[in-house]
């Protein structure tokens, strides 16, 4: 029996992967011998045929030489193709002493059905895997040729850029959970349960320990992120807007940001965000833990199912924002001393411009309490991929007309940089208070989407 060489995990995994492409040649060298079969050509005249296509004119010396048969076999091969009438034999002009190997149109023709059922055989695999899979799969693909050719390998979800072996163990473990495996041996690097989205005037995760950088390529484009750690528990950062506040909320990535956090494993997800206020009683400087939202939003992407293969989801948002993370904020909010108010409804609006007077009476009719950008769709999207999300909202200014000044984006930025301080306590205060399970109605349903992600099978 041969050594183990390796720790067990890596063990176990060697083992899988040689089996799994062992059997995914065999599958796929059996599978093109019945087309070529069906076709009446061999394996050696389809080799030879596909030698002749990329190099036109070869003489039977060169094609002997790209089979790497001895002449004889190559001539015999020949023969039976030019019987076939798929190639003919031509002098060189230049050389009359040259013979010269030319397709004919038939083997055009046969090359062109052959590749077709191949890659109908291939489609027909395909369209039996759930989409998310065959994305995974695809750039899981594409990774493994990468790593076999020794060039750098660029993580699809939720990884590093890994040159070499490095860490390995721990990328593999991480790549299995974010490519909807359960991880073997105990996944305790994936315990990266909590996120914090920061809005407006929040683009730092200080206070963090440890902090790196990943950028996570998701089916809906890249998303940066920022892992640090927190009294020994692992978090998320993301800066909505980017760090230096270069997105404005109409061109954020919702998608791209709720997918990444998924599939860093991250269950629970506290945003924040400035909000102009609709009523007297919510000033500069106060806190609004939203439970509603009212959509505003005119041109957003706001589902991760759009139909056809991703099929079609109607979402239950009647409770949109977590109330077990609003308790757990508003007790802390409370005990800190911090002037917030549990319950709210968000208005959404489009932007990137403040809103009218007139907009701001008519949000306040519909029952709206204060108004900002961003928590639409993010706390949908949240909602597709299962996780659980509430805001924290801060309030910076009155809504428009309400204070008869007119609104600058400078002005929320001041007030926000006021009060940043009391925003950061309320949430890393709150975090080591959060049970360590969800007992949340927004995760007693399992998630329509299926990013691959620890607990979560595909
Ligand atoms: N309107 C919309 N978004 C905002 C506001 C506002 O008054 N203040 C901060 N973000």
């Amino acid at each position: 029996m041969a050594e183990r060489r390796f720790p067990a995990l890596e063990w176990e995994l060697v083992a899988e992967a040689e089996q799994h492409l062992r059997s995914v040649a065999n599958l796929v060298k059996c599978h093109g011998r019945a087309i070529l079969s069906r076709f009446e050509i061999t394996p050696p005249q389809f080799e030879a045929l596909l030698v002749m296509l990329r190099h036109p004119n070869l003489t039977m010396g060169e094609l002997c030489q790209r089979l790497d048969l001895a002449s004889s076999t190559v001539t015999d091969l020949v023969d039976r193709m030019e019987r076939n009438r798929l190639v003919e034999r031509v002098r060189d002009p230049e050389d009359r002493r040259v013979i010269r190997l030319r397709l004919l149109p038939r083997a055009q023709e046969l090359l062109d059905a052959v590749l077709e059922a191949r890659r109908a055989y291939l489609a027909d695999v395909l369209r039996r895997l759930d989409p998310v899979d065959r994305r995974v799969l695809l750039r899981s693909l594409q990774r493994l040729d990468a790593a076999m050719r020794g060039q750098e390998v660029q993580a699809p979800l939720g990884g590093r850029t890994v040159t070499g072996r490095g860490d390995w163990q721990a990328t593999v473990a991480k790549e299995r959970a974010t490519a909807g495996c359960t991880p073997a041996g105990g996944g305790g690097e994936l315990a990266m349960r909590l996120a914090i989205i920061g809005g407006t005037g929040v683009y730092d995760p200080e206070i963090l320990e440890n902090v790196r950088e990943e950028t996570v390529v998701t089916p809906y484009g890249r998303a940066t992120v920022r892992i640090g750690t927190f009294r020994d528990q692992e978090v998320v950062f993301l800066a909505r807007h980017g760090t230096g506040h270069t997105v404005p909320p109409h061109r954020i990535n919702y998608r791209a940001n709720i997918y990444a956090l998924a599939a860093l494993g991250v269950q629970r997800v506290i945003a924040t965000a400035a909000v102009g206020s609709i009523r007297r009683e919510f000033g500069a400087g106060h806190f609004v833990l939203v439970d509603q939202f009212l959509d505003f939003t005119k041109n957003r992407v706001s589902t991760f199912f759009e139909g056809g293969e991703e099929g079609v989801v109607h979402v239950d948002v009647t409770e949109p924002y977590c109330p077990q993370l609003r308790a757990t904020l508003h007790a802390v909010g409370r005990e800190l001393g911090i002037p917030v108010h549990n319950g709210g409804v968000y208005v959404c609006t489009e932007g990137p411009r403040f809103e009218t007077a007139a907009e701001i009476r008519a949000f306040e009719r519909l029952g709206g309490d204060v108004v900002g950008m961003t928590s639409v769709p993010e706390v949908v999207l949240a909602r597709e991929a299962g996780l659980c999300y509430a805001t924290v909202a801060m309030v910076t200014n009155y809504a428009a007309g309400l204070s008869g000044a007119p609104l600058t984006h400078e002005e929320v930025l001041e007030v926000m940089a006021s009060n940043v301080v009391n925003l950061r306590r309320l949430i890393l205060e709150a975090i080591p208070r959060l049970a360590a399970e969800r007992s949340c109605p927004c995760a007693a349903k399992p998630a329509p989407l299926r990013v691959g992600r620890e607990g979560q099978q595909p």
